[in-house]
C-alpha cells in the first residue's frame, strides 16, 4: 500500500549527523558515556524517577540501557543525551520516539534531586528542541501524568502548549493516570511561557 503525502524527514536527518553536543546556560547535553553508569543507576533508584518512569534498573540494566543509545540514534529511532552541570551528570533527556515521515519526536527527561528547581531540565528541553527544530523536525511533543505539576511547568516554561487530557492514558504503580500532551510546532517555535 503506498503512502499518498511525501515524509517531512528522510531516512537519516539524525544518523547522517553525529549526535550533537549542546550547551545552553550552565548545561550541556551529551551522549552518554559507559562512565556513567552511576549516575544512570542514581536517578533510576530515585523514589520519584521511579514513580513516573515506572522503572527500576539493576547495574546490567544501565549498562546495556546507556549501550543500545548509539543504535537508537543509527536507525533515526531515537536519541539520548545526559544533562551535565558542573561536569557532573544531573539528569537525562531523551528523545524517546521519532517518526520521520510525521516529523515527529517525543521527550522524556528526569534531574536528580540535588539539582532541581534550578531550570536544568527547561534549559536542556529548549536546547533540544531548538537543535531538532533545526534538523527539520515539524513538532515537538512529551506527556506526563495530570499528577506531575513541577513536568507540566517545564513543558510550559519550554513552551510546549497544553492540548489536551488522555484519560487514564499511563499506568503507574498507584492505578492509572491521565495524562498531558504538550507540544511544540517548528512553525510556532517562541518560548512565550
Ligand atoms: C520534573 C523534573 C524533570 C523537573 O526538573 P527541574 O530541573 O527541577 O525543572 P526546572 O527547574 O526546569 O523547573 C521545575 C519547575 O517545577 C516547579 N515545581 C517543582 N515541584 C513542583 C510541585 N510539586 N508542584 C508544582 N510545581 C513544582 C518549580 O517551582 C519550577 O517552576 P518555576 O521555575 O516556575 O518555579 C524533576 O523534578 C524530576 O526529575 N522529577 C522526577 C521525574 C519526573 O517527573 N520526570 C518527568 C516525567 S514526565
Amino acid at each position: 500500500m503506498a503512502i499518498t503525502t511525501l515524509p517531512a524527514l528522510p531516512i537519516g536527518a539524525f544518523s547522517a549527523l553525529a549526535q550533537p553536543v549542546l550547551t545552553a546556560e550552565n548545561v550541556t547535553l551529551r551522549p552518554w558515556t559507559i562512565r556513567d553508569v552511576d549516575a544512570v543507576l542514581q536517578g533510576y533508584g530515585d523514589s520519584s524517577i521511579q514513580h513516573w518512569h515506572v522503572r527500576s534498573m539493576t547495574p546490567a540494566e544501565a549498562r546495556a540501557w546507556i549501550e543500545h543509545w548509539p543504535g537508537r540514534w543509527a536507525q533515526d529511532s531515537g536519541a539520548g543525551w545526559a544533562l551535565e552541570v558542573g561536569g557532573e551528570v544531573a539528569g537525562q533527556l531523551s528523545m524517546r520516539h521519532v517518526d520521520l515521515h510525521e516529523g515527529r519526536v517525543e521527550w522524556s527527561y528526569w534531574v536528580l534531586p540535588a539539582a532541581r528547581g534550578k531550570g536544568v531540565a527547561t534549559t536542556a528541553l529548549i536546547a533540544a528542541t531548538e537543535w531538532v527544530f533545526s534538523v527539520g523536525v515539524h513538532r515537538a511533543e512529551l506527556d506526563h501524568s495530570s499528577r506531575n505539576e513541577a513536568s507540566c511547568r517545564v513543558a510550559t516554561k519550554a513552551g510546549y502548549l497544553a492540548e489536551g487530557t488522555a484519560r487514564q492514558r499511563g499506568l503507574h504503580s498507584d492505578g492509572w493516570h491521565d495524562m498531558h500532551l504538550h507540544a511544540r510546532l517548528r512553525s510556532a517555535v517562541s518560548v512565550d511561557a
